[in-house]
């Protein structure tokens, strides 16, 4: 159970420099007083933008990222990213293993464990993707593809690295549809699944700890009965996040509805983030 709501965003390729800076911009404004404490927001943006973006967001309650890394750090990966590159533009986070990194640009496993190690030996806070495809969930092997996934990107983290770790459910099939086509009840049983592998990972207080994100065409419409899922800890919007005032709605929205919910009343958050 997490004492703080978790949104992220991806643009993906939706927006180049000049329209990532002004987005990042809106959003700083326009959550200008979004409470740290509470509720944390990480943006992750094109490479292209993220020097600059840094120092328009030098301090700032958003926290900035990019959405991949190399899983090497030596210098003949002509065209990639380091982790310590990354870390030299003094970012707070990366996306790793988002679906279409594993299923477009073919990222194994192994591939991601490299990544995850190597972003976070930079201190780097790891949003790690896992998902399966609609035939995996078709075969009634979902459960079994995310707990491969978890146990192999996340082999051999060392345990004061855990709170660098976030968990990003975005199934394959969820992605860039309507969002009435989500159950949210399903969403809530694969949070389960995702909550006990952490937990036989770690331990039950470190597994516990992890935040453990939705994402897959969250919108305005669907965002509160997600959050309401069993272990749902947060959500990472892809779509319905790339204008900044959709984003800051959803936002307070659902910040409103989870302090007004009983079955979550447990949860302190801000009661005056309104
Ligand atoms: P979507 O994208 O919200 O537009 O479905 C989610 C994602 O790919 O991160």
């Amino acid at each position: 159970m997490q004492n703080k709501l978790y949104f992220c965003t991806n643009t993906k390729m939706s927006k180049g420099l000049t329209e990532s800076l002004s987005y990042l911009k809106d959003l700083q404004t326009l959550l200008s007083d979004l409470p740290q404490k509470d509720i944390e927001l990480a943006v992750m943006l094109p490479f292209t933008a993220l020097y600059p973006a840094r120092q328009i967001c030098l301090k700032s309650n958003i926290l900035l990222g990019a959405q991949n890394v190399c899983q090497e750090t030596d210098f003949s990966f002509t065209g990639e990213i380091s982790a310590p590159m990354l870390k030299e533009l003094n970012l707070d986070c990366v996306m790793i293993g988002h679906s279409e990194r594993r299923r477009k640009a073919g990222e194994t496993d192994s591939m991601i464990n490299q990544k995850v190690l190597f972003a976070l030996s930079e201190n780097l806070t790891v949003f790690l993707g896992i998902s399966e495809t609609a035939s995996e969930k078709q075969y009634m092997i979902s459960d079994e593809v995310l707990r491969i996934q978890l146990k192999r990107s996340l082999y051999g983290i060392r345990a004061e690295q855990v709170p660098l770790l976030r968990i990003l459910y975005e199934p394959a099939w969820a992605i860039g549809k309507d969002s009435s086509c989500i159950p949210p009840d399903y969403v809530g049983k694969k949070h389960n699944t995702i909550r006990s592998c952490l937990c036989e990972l770690f331990g039950s207080d470190t597994g516990s700890s992890i935040p453990v994100i939705y994402g897959g065409s969250v919108s305005p419409s669907n965002a509160c009965r997600l959050i309401d899922q069993p272990n749902v800890d947060g959500l990472g919007i892809g779509r319905s996040a790339w204008d900044a005032f959709t984003f800051n709605c959803l936002i307070r929205n659902v910040q409103e509805h989870v302090n007004q919910s009983t079955s979550k009343g447990d949860k302190p958050y801000a009661e005056n983030f309104k």
